[in-house]
């Protein structure tokens, strides 16, 4: 059955089990014909009322503005969009950057001048989304294909700067500059010979040298390139000085440290702690917060370091997750105010075989298949128990949403 009820920024989706007495039902997952309300829009005022409800829906509409119910207000989903309905959007973006990105890079290695109204183009692209749906394009920056790591990391950053500005609640044009900032903080890596960028053991002294060359020699391509945003040259040239001052390549005291370069060396730090490297296996995001909690206030901005955190939540979205039972599923959105209890899709039991796809929002229940209260246990890096979150969006996602037979492409 085909789904009908649409989300608007005033109205949230409840399922009929999560509904109270105060709450004005907007929208039904059926025509209102079809059901025994007389009037296309009411407040829940009794149990008969919530009980006929359950009789007939799965999920209902509810306008948080016209309810008198605060509990609606606290489950409001404060997204433009649904996660499900952007991830089209930017799996085409994420495919264009990917493109642009290789080519530009392709083309200073061939001696090119590097085109930076290109790049401004695309990442207007790239905040559009964020700004609509954070969680798509940081779901889709989960996939990591480690022979593509320097598009991709670059590409991820930029995603990851943009909406870690949006949650500092950024004006478009400081967000737009991040996102430009972070697709190129890393484009000096082009002049490393890859026997040292791709070193699977570790550096001599020579080569680490080498390897942190990347800093001058991005500001130097930035410095003789069109179209280039003045703050792009700053977090190149300065995203891995630390708060200490122990950083290169001038061992900046904190002060002296740009903004930016403060903003993107956190966003760089996480996705590479996530990444599989020809060094090092990919860790669980948990893990990566972790390690910059640990390292605030040496490594990264103590303040900026603890927003971080707060925006990634524990559990962001394209998490691999184990639940108390065993089962274990992929995270698809974590609410903004209640992101210890996301929306995932449970795709292995608990004996870790492949199993029937549902999708459960944690907010509203946190019940397994035989009705005993589960939680999330912990996280897990991409590819544990067999869950590779690139076939699953290759094959389309299913999401199985009681009423609906949808397919996230
Ligand atoms: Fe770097």
């Amino acid at each position: 059955m085909q789904k009908t009820v649409n989300t608007s920024m005033t109205t949230v989706e409840i399922p009929v089990s999560g509904l109270e007495k105060g709450m004005y039902v907007s929208g039904l997952d059926i025509p209102w014909l079809k059901s025994p309300f007389m009037y296309q829009g009411f407040e829940i005022e009794s149990k008969d009322q919530i009980a006929e409800l359950q009789e007939v829906c799965n999920y209902v509409l509810v306008d948080v503005r016209k309810s008198t119910n605060k509990n609606t207000e606290r489950g409001m989903e404060t997204y433009a969009v649904p996660v499900e309905e952007e991830l089209e959007a930017a799996n085409g973006i994420r495919d264009t950057t990917k493109a642009m990105v290789k080519r530009l890079f392709h083309e200073i290695e061939l001696g090119k001048e590097l085109d930076g109204h290109a790049v401004q183009e695309t990442v207007l692209d790239t905040v559009d989304s964020v700004l609509r749906n954070p969680n798509a394009l940081m779901l889709l920056s989960q996939i990591k294909n480690k022979d593509e790591y320097t598009a991709e990391h670059s590409m991820n950053v930029s995603i990851l700067t943009a909406a870690f500005a949006r949650h500092l609640k950024m004006p478009r044009k400081h967000i737009d500059e991040l996102a430009f900032c972070g697709l190129l903080h890393d484009v000096g890596k082009i002049r490393v010979p890859d026997t040292v960028l791709n070193k699977e053991t570790k550096f001599t002294k020579t080569e680490l040298a080498v390897m942190r060359k990347h800093t001058s020699h991005g500001r130097q391509i930035l410095l003789a390139s069109n179209g280039i945003l003045m703050p792009a040259l700053d977090v190149a040239f300065s995203h891995h000085e630390r708060l200490d001052g122990q950083g290169y390549p001038r061992g900046l005291p904190k002060e002296h440290i740009p903004q930016y370069a403060k903003v993107v060396a956190l966003a760089d730090a996480y996705d590479a702690m996530t990444s599989t490297r020809c060094y090092e296996a990919a860790r669980s995001p948990f893990e990566a917060l972790t390690i910059i909690f640990d390292n605030r206030g040496t490594q990264f901005d103590t303040k900026l370091a603890e927003l971080f955190i707060e925006f990634v939540g524990v559990y962001p979205a394209g998490s691999i997750v184990e639940m108390s039972n065993g089962e274990v599923g992929i995270v698809l959105s974590a609410h903004p105010t209640q992101k210890l209890k996301p929306r995932i899709i449970v795709v292995r039991d608990p004996q870790k075989q492949a199993c029937t796809e549902r999708v459960i929002d944690l907010r509203w229940d946190d019940s397994d298949f035989a009705g005993n209260k589960c939680g999330i246990k912990q996280t897990h890096p991409d590819g544990s128990f067999g869950v590779h979150l690139h076939e699953y969006m290759n094959k389309g996602l299913r999401i199985d949403m009681p009423g609906s037979s949808e397919a996230v492409a």
